[in-house]
C-alpha cells in the first residue's frame, strides 16, 4: 500500500524543509508543491554542493522522482525557466520528470513592481517576488493563469491587467508605468518553453497513487506565515498548512498518512512582525552566526530567538501533526543554557523554561546513540512539551547529517 506524506514548516519558514524533503524524497515516487511561489528559498547541500530551489520541488535531486507544481502555486514563468536551466547546468536533468498545472496563477513583472511599491508603505518586509499581488489577482478573478497564455485572447487579457495595475502604479504609488509589450513578448517565449511541462497534476497524482507510488507534498513558508492562521498582517499571501493540499495540489489531504512538521531547534523570522522570543543581543548574534541565518531568496539577515514549544504544540494540534523533524540542533552546541518558551502570558511575554546545554557535539552526528546524552534529554523533553514524537533530527546541512529514529514513510 502506498503512503503519502505532507511536510510543512511549523514556524516562520526556513526551518530546513528543503533538506528534509530531499532526504525523504528518496522513498517517494513524486514530490508536489501546492502553495506559495518563488518567495520560498530551499537550500539543499549534497556532497558539499549547495543548490538553491525556489519553485521546483526539493525532490528534484533524487533521480527518477517526479516533480509537480500544483494549481495552488503562484508561478513566475521567468523564475521557473531560470531554475530549470540552472539545474540542467548543474547536471540535474528534468527530462519528463516535471509537471506544472495549467491553473497556477501567473506572477508577472508588474506584480513585483506592485509588491515593492505596496511594501514601501505597508512595511511587511515581503520578499518582493510579487506573490501577494499575484494571489490578489487570482482572488479578485482578474488575474491570468498559466494556461491562459496559450489562449487567443491572452494579449487582450494581459492588456487589461496592465491597464489596471499601471493605474495603481502611476496614480496611487506615483511610479512609472510598466511596459505591457515587453511582458507580452517574454510571456510568448515562456509559453513556448513551458508547454512541454503542462500537466494535469491532480490526475497524475491519482495515477501515481493507483500504481502504488508514495507522494510527498512539500509545503513552503511556515504555519505562522499562513494568511489566515498566522501573525496577520505579517504573513505571506497563501495558506501554508497541510489542509491546503486538497485544493493546491488537487489531492484529498485526508489520504495523507503522515503529517510531518519541520521545526528548527530555535526560531527565526525574516521581515517584520511579532516575534516574542526574539533575542537581539549576544544570543541572537550567536544563533545567527552559527546557523548562517541569511535568507536564501533575498539575502536578508534573519531575526533569531528561542524556540516556542507552546506554539509548536498548538500548531501540531491544528494541523494534525504526526511527527516532528527537529532541524539545526547542532546550532545549539556550546550553549550552557537553552531557553524554550512554553507560550506567552496575557501581555504577550514568553514564559520560559531554562534547560541545560550539553557536553560534546551534535554537529554531523548520524545515529541517535551517538548524540550527547544531554541532547537526547533535550529532545525527549521537547516531545513531552509538544506531545508529538520527534522522529528525525537534523544535525547539519548535508543530506547525511540526519538521524532517523522512526522513518515517517514507515511509522
Ligand atoms: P527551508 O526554506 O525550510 O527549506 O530552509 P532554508 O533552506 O531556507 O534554510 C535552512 C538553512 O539551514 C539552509 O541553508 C540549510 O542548508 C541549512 N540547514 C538545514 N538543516 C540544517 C541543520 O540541521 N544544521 C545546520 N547547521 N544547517 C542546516
Ligand atoms: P521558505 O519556503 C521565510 C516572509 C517574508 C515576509 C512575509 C511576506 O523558504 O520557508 P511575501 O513575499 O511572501 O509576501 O512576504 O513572508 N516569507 C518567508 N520567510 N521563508 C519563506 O519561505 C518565506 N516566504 C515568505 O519574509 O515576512
Ligand atoms: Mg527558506
Amino acid at each position: 500500500m502506498s503512503r503519502h506524506l505532507a511536510v510543512f514548516g511549523m514556524q516562520w519558514g526556513d526551518e530546513g524543509k528543503g533538506k528534509i524533503v530531499d532526504y525523504l524524497a528518496r522513498s517517494a515516487a513524486a514530490v508536489c508543491r501546492f502553495q506559495g511561489g518563488d518567495n520560498a528559498g530551499h537550500t539543499l547541500v549534497v556532497d558539499g554542493r549547495r543548490i538553491a530551489l525556489h519553485l521546483i520541488p526539493s525532490g528534484v535531486l533524487q533521480p527518477d522522482v517526479r516533480c509537480f507544481i500544483g494549481a495552488g502555486v503562484a508561478l513566475a514563468p521567468d523564475v521557473l525557466i531560470g531554475e530549470i536551466d540552472t539545474l540542467g547546468q548543474q547536471g540535474f536533468d528534468l527530462g519528463g520528470r516535471l509537471g506544472v498545472s495549467r491553473n497556477c496563477a501567473l506572477v508577472l513583472d508588474i506584480h513585483r513592481r506592485i509588491d515593492a511599491a505596496a511594501d514601501r508603505r505597508a512595511g511587511i518586509g515581503t520578499t518582493g517576488r510579487g506573490i501577494g499581488p499575484a494571489y490578489e489577482d487570482r482572488i479578485a478573478r482578474r488575474g491570468i493563469l498559466l494556461g491562459n497564455m496559450f489562449e487567443p485572447d491572452f494579449r487582450s487579457r494581459l492588456g487589461q491587467l496592465y491597464e489596471y495595475h499601471n493605474f495603481r502604479l502611476t496614480d496611487y504609488y506615483g511610479e512609472a508605468a510598466a511596459d505591457v509589450e515587453e511582458q507580452y513578448r517574454t510571456c510568448r517565449q515562456a509559453a513556448e518553453y513551458l508547454n512541454q511541462y503542462i500537466t494535469d497534476v491532480s490526475g497524475a497524482l491519482e495515477s501515481i497513487d493507483s500504481a502504488g507510488g508514495g507522494i510527498l507534498f512539500e509545503g513552503a513558508q511556515g504555519a505562522m506565515l499562513d494568511v489566515v492562521r498566522g501573525t496577520w498582517p505579517y504573513v505571506t499571501s497563501s495558506n501554508t498548512l497541510p489542509a491546503a493540499i486538497s485544493f493546491g495540489a488537487g489531492f484529498d489531504f485526508r489520504r495523507i498518512d503522515c503529517v510531518v512538521g519541520i521545526a528548527k531547534a530555535y526560531a527565526t523570522r525574516v521581515g517584520e512582525g511579532p516575534f516574542a522570543t526574539e533575542q537581539d543581543g549576544e544570543i541572537g548574534r550567536r544563533l545567527s552566526e552559527r546557523g548562517h541565518e541569511v535568507g536564501t531568496t533575498t539575502g536578508r539577515p534573519r531575526r533569531c530567538g528561542w524556540l516556542d514549544a507552546g506554539a509548536l504544540k498548538s500548531g501540531a494540534r491544528l494541523s494534525g501533526v504526526d511527527a516532528i523533524v527537529l532541524t539545526k540542533l547542532d546550532v545549539l552546541d556550546g550553549f550552557d543554557e537553552i531557553l524554550v518558551s512554553l507560550g506567552c502570558d496575557a501581555d504577550g511575554a514568553p514564559q520560559y523554561e531554562t534547560l541545560p546545554g550539553w557536553d560534546g557535539e551534535v554537529a554531523g552526528v548520524r545515529r541517535w546513540e551517538d548524540l550527547p546524552a544531554g541532547a537526547r534529554r533535550f529532545i525527549e523533553h521537547l516531545e513531552n512539551l509538544t506531545e508529538v514524537p520527534l522522529q528525525m533530527i537534523s544535525t547539519g546541512p548535508e543530506r547525511g547529517h540526519t538521524i532517523v529514529r522512526v522513518n515517517p514513510w514507515e511509522g
